[in-house]
């Protein structure tokens, strides 16, 4: 057997982890202190262990282990964490960056490059040599400057699917960290949660502004189950559009912080102002912070081939907003043929339709979108309740009753129901749908109060002396049973 199968036969039995721990390497989970990374890598690289990748990592040996001036006849192995990458991925072509001098561990499996990564030039001499790198590993000065330095050149050389990190982000060396407010850890939090690099950047963030488009997902990572201790690596996963941007821009919705929203919104839209879903999400960021007239504007941008159903549904709502009623009317026609598909988008713009008083029960939008089946019947009480205050009341009470039907579990239908007979003042349907409630939700003293204020509202006090009595025996059984 040769060394290249005794190689292969040996590594195809250990994980990144194990090799860390046998070679003494802090990436793993044993050795000075223990960083975990490994068991992070181990999930991200296993399946992609056996393939020709190009690996840069930057910063090769830790200042206590070899002395880089006492190394003449080594060869790459030598460097711990070399030999791990290159025992771990058998056919990748490995380079190594660092300041001080392994030029003497150069092998048919290591490439060293010499440079001072703090410095531009330093990292543009990596790439005079290689453009394309599948995995870049920074763990060198570990000074926040030099990790931008290196992110703003390198992550465009990183080939789509491939990843970036950058380790022990928890710690910077002091001295070089003066002129800076957020250090890579926390600059990568922000883009993590609003899809953009924070405004208030320091010199590097414009030009990460460029890879935005090209950043997919993003981890900061904690291995917490060695010790309680901060994040520590950041790992950046590069894709091919904005997904990541566009998603964080809608969860922001549930942050509510309006204006870092319409920030972000604003410098993603001046970034790529023809990418639909981004001028889309800018236009819900303007929409839900009640600027209406704006949101109509961004969404007038998007090239009509472009418009999705929740683009047309948020028009129309926006339309009826605005008080454009005759051009929502115009419009009508194209909206149902772009929207009925989409059961979010279709009940928004019903929604809008009903708040233009703009549809009729009969309309054949309406009824194909009631008697789909596959619609989820909370779609049926959400209508009923836009319908019930509307100008088409008799509609609400239709859906309502049929929502009770479709919903029997729901109190909010039967509470709905009944409040909408008492405003009716529909006094002997209000008294069929307490019946009902009470039926259903049996000793519930909750449903027979509410039935009471509804039958207070309307001045059904027959229906409000009996539901007492029902009251008043529910609460003594309660307290025979406590
Ligand atoms: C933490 S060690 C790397 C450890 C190694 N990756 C491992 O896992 O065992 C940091 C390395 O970064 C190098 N380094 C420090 N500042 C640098 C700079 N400005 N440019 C390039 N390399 C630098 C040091 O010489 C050192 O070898």
């Amino acid at each position: 057997m040769d060394s290249k199968t005794l190689k292969t036969l040996r590594m195809q039995s250990q994980s990144l982890t194990q090799l860390a721990d046998e070679l003494a390497i802090d990436k793993g989970t044993r050795h000075r202190t223990p960083h975990g990374y490994t068991l992070l890598y181990d999930m991200l690289f296993s399946d992609r262990r056996y393939e020709s990748l190009t690996i840069l990592e930057l910063g090769l040996q830790t200042p206590t282990g070899l002395d880089a001036q006492d190394v003449a006849g080594r060869t790459g192995s030598a460097i711990s964490s070399v030999r791990m990458w290159n025992e771990f991925f058998p056919n990748a072509k490995f380079i190594g960056v660092d300041i001080s001098d392994f030029s003497q561990f150069e092998d048919e499996d290591f490439e060293f490059i010499r440079a001072d990564l703090s410095d531009e030039a330093g990292v543009q001499k990596i790439l005079e040599k290689h453009q394309h790198f599948d995995l870049i590993i920074d763990d060198a000065s570990h000074a926040t400057h030099d990790q931008m330095v290196c992110f703003k050149h390198l992550f465009p050389a990183l080939r789509e699917g491939g990843i970036y990190i950058v380790e022990d982000t928890h710690w910077q060396p002091g001295r070089s960290e003066f002129a800076m407010d957020l250090n890579f850890r926390e600059i990568l939090a922000h883009f993590s949660l609003y899809g953009v690099f924070p405004e208030h950047a320091q010199i590097f963030t414009q030009a990460f502004d460029h890879h935005t488009m090209n950043i997919g997902g993003v981890l900061i990572q904690s291995p917490g189950h060695i010790q309680p201790q901060p994040e520590r690596a950041c790992v950046i996963h590069k894709a091919a559009n904005a997904s990541n941007s566009c998603f964080r821009m809608k969860i922001n919705n549930e942050y509510k912080d309006d204006s870092i929203r319409l920030n972000a919104a604003k410098k993603l839209r001046s970034l790529y102002p023809d990418d639909a879903r981004i001028l889309f999400e800018t236009a819900v960021a303007f929409s839900d912070s009640g600027h209406a007239e704006q949101a109509l504007g961004v969404l007038n941008e998007i090239k009509p081939e472009d418009r999705a159903a929740e683009t047309i549904a948020l028009h129309a709502k926006l339309l009826a907003t605005t008080g454009q009623v005759e051009e929502l009317k115009d419009r009508m026609a194209n909206f149902q043929a772009g929207v009925v598909g989409e059961v979010h988008s279709s009940y928004d713009l019903i929604e809008a339709l009903i708040d233009a008083n703009l549809i009729e029960p009969t309309d054949q939008f309406i009824t194909t979108f009631l008697e789909d089946t596959t619609r989820q019947p909370i779609f049926t009480y959400r209508l009923a309740c836009a319908f019930a205050v509307s100008s088409q009341p008799a509609l609400g009470t239709e859906l309502l009753e049929r929502a009770v039907q479709k919903l029997p579990a729901r109190q909010e239908c039967y509470i709905t129901l009944m409040e909408h007979y008492a405003v009716l003042n529909e006094r002997d349907k209000l008294s069929e749908s307490i019946d009902r409630a009470i039926a259903r939700f049996k000793q519930d003293a909750g449903i027979i109060q509410i039935a009471a204020s509804a039958c207070g509202a309307c001045g059904h006090t027959e229906k409000l002396r009996g539901l007492r009595a029902e009251y008043d025996a529910v609460l003594s059984e309660h307290s025979r049973a406590a």
